[in-house]
């Protein structure tokens, strides 16, 4: 597999997360890549075609996070974000980002347990539009989202496939009142593959109810399924009532197995709290967790899973000082 630190807290929390496959016995053969702002700054180079090729050559790739420090004005908005992480997930083909929660002890969503399959290659993030007459009085700037029936249908469905595992229920959320276009080909992509999953119960919300939903009804979820943008900023919320970004996994997942998916935290870099100690690993440690299922190891993806929530249980009742190498360190003691 690779490993790509990144910037920031990046490298710290996968250390961690390394530091736990490992205890749970398995054997990785990894190899480290630089990218991020700290590489960008130093080489001039986002992502570079040969990179990408050989990453596309791993079974796995577990990213920390990226990004300069918040306010830089050397790496400009878009810069990495468009360039390295999109370029990723377009060019590996990583349809769904899947995004569990589990609400802990005196969060909003105590004892919920639901996930976000996000679209992760289409909507507004797809690149469509442009600027005319820039910096005039008369400028023009678009961005389209891009539906296809290819792309929505096969997320849709990964959706349904993960809600049979579970407690057999899919939310759809969008905006189908507004976005007429967009929000009809989704809901009758959401109504045919569901046809097809008679013994899973559906749902429909639009997404700026969703928004209290998550708040004031998170127990009522199990599986949410949406757009690249919506889910964005849904999993951003869901981070919020379920104890806090610092525990949000997420897989970039290629369920064809065409190459392969990628693993990271939600968080970002946050430069501020780097080399402190204060970056919460959990997260981190999940994803890696998210990664050893996708790669078929499920006894010990089980056993880490279980050991994060545990740990995640405990910290939040307890007012204990922790720091990132104590966490790491408790996760793998639980194991
Ligand atoms: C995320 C991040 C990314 C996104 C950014 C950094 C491009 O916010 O993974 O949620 O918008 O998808
Ligand atoms: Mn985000």
């Amino acid at each position: 597999m690779a490993v790509i630190g990144g910037d920031g807290i990046g490298p710290e929390v996968l250390a961690e997360a390394l530091k736990v496959v490992a205890a749970a016995g398995v054997d990785l053969d990894t190899a480290y890549f630089e990218l991020g702002a700290g590489h960008y700054l130093r080489s001039g180079e986002v992502l570079s075609d040969s990179v990408l090729e050989e990453l596309a050559g791993f079974d796995a790739l577990l990213l920390g996070a990226v990004g300069p420090p918040i306010g830089s004005k050397e790496v400009p908005p878009g810069v990495l974000e468009r360039g390295l992480l999109l370029r990723l997930r377009f060019e590996l083909d990583l349809y769904v980002n899947l995004r569990p929660f589990n609400g802990v002890p005196g969060s909003i969503a105590e004892g919920c347990d639901f996930a976000v399959v996000r679209e992760n290659t289409e909507g507004p993030y797809a690149g469509e539009g442009g600027v005319l007459r820039r910096g005039t009085p008369h400028e023009v700037a678009t961005q389209g989202s891009v539906n296809t029936r290819y792309g929505v249908e096969r997320c849709i469905a990964f959706a349904f496939e993960l809600a049979a595992k579970r407690r057999r229920k899919v939310t759809l959320v969008h905006k189908t009142n507004v976005l007429t276009y967009s929000g009809d080909l989704w809901r009758r992509c959401f109504e045919e593959v569901a046809a097809s999953h008679p013994d899973v119960e559906t749902g429909y919300q639009h997404v700026d109810a969703a928004c209290i939903y998550f708040v004031e009804q998170p127990g009522d979820y199990d599986v949410v399924v949406t757009d690249n943008l919506f889910g964005d900023i849904l999993t951003d919320l869901g981070g919020a009532v379920s104890g806090g970004i610092g525990l949000a996994a997420s897989a970039n997942l290629n369920p064809a197995r065409t190459g392969p998916s990628l693993f990271e935290p939600v968080h970002g870099a946050a430069h501020d709290i780097a080399g402190t100690g204060k970056a919460n690993p959990l997260a981190a440690i999940r994803s890696a967790a998210m990664m050893l299922a996708h790669l078929g190891e499920q006894e010990p993806a089980r056993r880490i899973t279980e050991a994060v929530l545990s740990e995640q249980t405990a910290m939040a009742r307890s007012t204990d000082k922790w720091s990132t190498a104590a966490v790491g360190d408790a996760v793998a003691g639980r194991l």
